[in-house]
């Protein structure tokens, strides 16, 4: 029997051992039955210590690759099943792998993969230096000290109720505290028991989709919209009914008279930034009333307004239950928090509740311990308070680049609040081909193109978001964004 150890680094020498052995095992090189060499001669052979490759045997021997016999020593175990050895060398081609598993995948899974994967849409890492990416906040910005000191006093003395499971809706002094928000700041008629943390706004968009819709169900989306909301709807099976928007948001005439669900964003439309009228707000409850319809109201840039008073939510209006409202913590807080809520209709909570278990019974205690006090100790407002004021120098330093250097030439949209604008820029040519123009001098920009269905924009429509970047980058950005307009006349 020839053992030989490989140069694995890091890889203790009784695991290399144990390893080699085992591949003379499945290689059919050591053959069942074969007796092993007693552990001194075989630690002599390759300078090892006896422990070591006492160690190796016995881990092969729980594994049952061994045998012991007591007094005549260690084998190679007798009834390994013959499907376990590998094929002697040479190896035989391997068999081909199916070039596609669709018939394995359900029609949820189908739909995924045949739908508009907003996954890779959405995805994508910034690389320009001047990048206007839609949908990240200035994370150089987060207030880490004040949150490394409060997770530092949850993690100092864990009471046992966060280290074990928790409630799925989440922990009652986090639904406390965003309930108070809610009402205080949105105009969001709820208690805490309506308040169901969750991971990101999208996992409330999909819980929604699940226990509302049934394949074919009519679902309501705004034109343009928010792709990441059309592929849930759609991977479960809904409809999509897309309705125009004008600048009081979604024609509420044009819906039609029975869908299952409506998905809307009221207080700053995605994308266009329009705010839906008070009128449009009472029609859309009315409709949800003669149509028996959910509608989801996602407010996820809300926190953000730089002109007029604050929007309160159509939730806040709707007396007949029939509104679910989304937030996200990644607009304020971070992306990567993963962390969301939804209000719902106290008669919809324990669909809700029973999804979210199934799905991942609940979002981690820590960190909504640590956003708990966050919100609790002011923090949360406090930091609302700064970033407003940095998005609204960010945003008037991209109005006034935009002015300097476009002048009449570009038409910026949607500028009331939000992280983004839609930037519409005069004769430029073919976008795409204006993007790839402007990411070779280092800037970043974005169709608008992918929210829509029903009718692109004409000509070089960009969202473009101006949250992520500084003063400086924005300026320079938008000057060197000039110079790539001014060739491609
Ligand atoms: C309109 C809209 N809704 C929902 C989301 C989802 O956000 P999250 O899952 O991070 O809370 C986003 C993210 O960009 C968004 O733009």
């Amino acid at each position: 029997m020839v053992v030989e150890l490989r140069d694995q680094p890091g890889v203790p020498a009784y695991q290399r051992l144990a390893e080699a052995i085992r591949d003379g095992i499945l290689d059919g090189r050591f053959r069942p039955g074969e007796k092993l060499p007693p552990t001194r001669a075989l630690a002599a052979s390759l300078r090892l210590a006896r422990n070591t490759v006492l160690d190796a045997y016995e881990q092969l021997l729980a594994e049952g690759y061994l045998t012991a016999r007591h007094g005549s020593g260690t084998f190679v175990a007798p009834d390994l099943p013959d499907r376990s050895f590998r094929a002697a060398s040479p190896p035989r081609p391997a068999a081909s792998p199916p070039a596609s598993m669709d018939g394995n995948l359900s029609s949820f899974g189908a739909r995924v993969v045949e739908g508009e994967a907003p996954v890779q849409m959405l995805r994508g890492e910034s690389t320009s230096p001047y990048e206007f990416r839609y949908g990240t906040p200035a994370l150089e910005e987060f207030p880490i000290d004040a949150w490394r000191k409060l997770t530092k006093r949850v993690l100092d003395y864990p009471p046992r109720e966060l280290l074990g499971y928790g409630p799925t809706e989440g922990l009652p002094s986090l639904r406390e505290a965003l309930a108070r928000y809610l009402q205080r700041a949105r105009g969001v008629r709820c208690t805490a028991e309506q308040v169901t943390i969750v991971n990101g706004s999208q996992q409330a968009l999909d819980l929604a989709a699940r226990v509302l819709i049934d394949p074919g169900d009519g679902v309501v989306m705004e034109e343009p919209c928010y792709p990441g909301a059309r592929a849930v709807f759609a991977a479960n099976g809904g409809h999509v009914v897309p309705v125009r928007c004008d600048g009081a948001g979604i024609d509420v005439s044009a819906m039609p008279p029975k869908a299952r669900l409506a998905y809307v964003t009221p207080s700053h439309q995605f994308p266009s930034g329009a705010v839906m009228s008070a009128t449009r707000r009472l029609d859309l409850l009315e409709w949800a009333r003669e149509a028996d319809a959910i509608i989801i109201e996602d407010d996820y840039d809300s926190e953000f307004r730089y002109e007029g008073r604050p929007l309160a939510a159509l939730q806040g209006l709707d007396d007949a239950g029939r509104v679910i409202y989304t937030g996200t913590l990644s607009k304020v807080l971070l992306p990567a928090l993963r962390l969301g809520y939804m209000v719902a209709p106290p008669q919809l909570q324990p669909a809700i509740s029973g999804t979210k278990w199934l799905t991942d019974r609940h979002v981690a205690l820590l960190y909504q311990a640590v956003l708990a006090l966050f919100i609790e100790e002011g923090h949360f407002e406090r930091h609302l308070r700064r970033m407003r004021k940095v998005y609204e120098q960010r945003r008037e330093a991209l109005m006034a680049a935009f002015d300097k250097h476009f002048a009449d030439r570009a038409s910026v949209t949607g500028t009331e609040s939000g992280m983004h604008v839609l930037v519409h820029i005069a004769d430029i040519g073919e976008p795409d081909a204006f993007i790839e123009r402007a990411a070779a001098q280092g800037v970043g920009i974005y169709s608008a193109r992918q929210y829509y269905t029903l009718d692109p924009p004409a000509g070089a429509t960009f969202l473009m978001g101006y949250s992520s970047i500084t003063l400086e980058g924005i300026r320079e950005g938008i000057r060197l964004l000039a110079a790539v307009a001014e060739r491609s006349r």
